[in-house]
């Protein structure tokens, strides 16, 4: 059988996942993540998606790389709708505010549960969306893929609804130096591009800028 090839992010999401957990990758399209977790051991996985396109590229990828596999079962589902119930649920690849929106809908979160988020957009929405749906944030991680940085990161359940600041919003738990350098930026242009339109909003966001560039300041300094 070939070898299985994941980008950074893929092959980082597959050294964080708990594989004796019941696993399901949601929005899995070419399923190569449950394929390369199958390889590492894992035995329960459910590879979902809510297009058929994606589903049918998962089971070629499954066919081409495994051959023949009961441990690894394909679900077509809007998020974990229909999804019986999964205590390691990956959500990668899609903007902040839909994978938001998926995680608000679980309806079998327990104390056990733990969610690896990889989102390509709007972390600051996903990150108050978990908050105020009763999880909290356990680690965040940032990968380099050419020369682009990739954010993952991990949230348990304790049922506790809460709000965060806008602050934590936007920079949760990463330390990583050159993505808070470039969240700075994002966030001075977007307070730049709403100053005539929005005057309030472009200051909370020119006070999370200034925030965040003391913290390099700070930080950098000691490097
Ligand atoms: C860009 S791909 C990401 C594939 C893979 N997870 C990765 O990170 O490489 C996004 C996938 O999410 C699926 N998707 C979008 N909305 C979804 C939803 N509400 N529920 C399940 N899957 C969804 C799409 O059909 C698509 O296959």
């Amino acid at each position: 059988m070939p070898e299985i090839k994941l980008d950074s992010r893929l092959e980082k999401i597959s050294r964080l996942v708990r594989l004796d957990r019941v696993i399901c990758d949601v929005g899995t399209d070419h399923a190569l993540l449950p394929c390369r977790l199958y390889l590492m051991g894992a035995k329960n996985i459910t590879a979902s998606d809510i297009n058929d396109g994606p589903l049918k590229s998962a089971e070629a990828t499954i066919k081409k790389y495994l051959g023949r596999c009961e441990n690894i079962r394909l679900v077509k589902s809007d998020g974990l709708d229909n999804i019986d119930f999964a205590d390691e649920i990956i959500i990668a690849g899609m903007g902040g505010d839909l994978i938001g929106d998926i995680v608000s809908r679980i309806r079998f979160a327990n104390e056990e549960t733990r969610l690896i988020l990889q989102p390509m957009s709007k972390a600051e929405i996903l990150r108050k969306r978990l908050y105020q749906s009763g999880y909290y944030l356990i680690d965040e991680h940032i990968v380099m893929d050419n020369a682009k940085p990739y954010l993952i990161m991990q949230a348990g359940y304790n049922g506790e609804v809460s709000q965060i600041d806008d602050y934590f919003a936007y920079t949760g738990l990463v330390k990583d130096l050159y993505s808070l350098w470039l969240l700075k930026n994002r966030l001075k242009r977007a307070a730049n591009g709403c100053r005539t339109a929005q005057p309030q909003k472009a200051e909370s966001l020119n006070a999370i800028a200034q925030r965040i560039e003391a913290y390099i300041k700070e930080n950098g300094e000691k490097v």
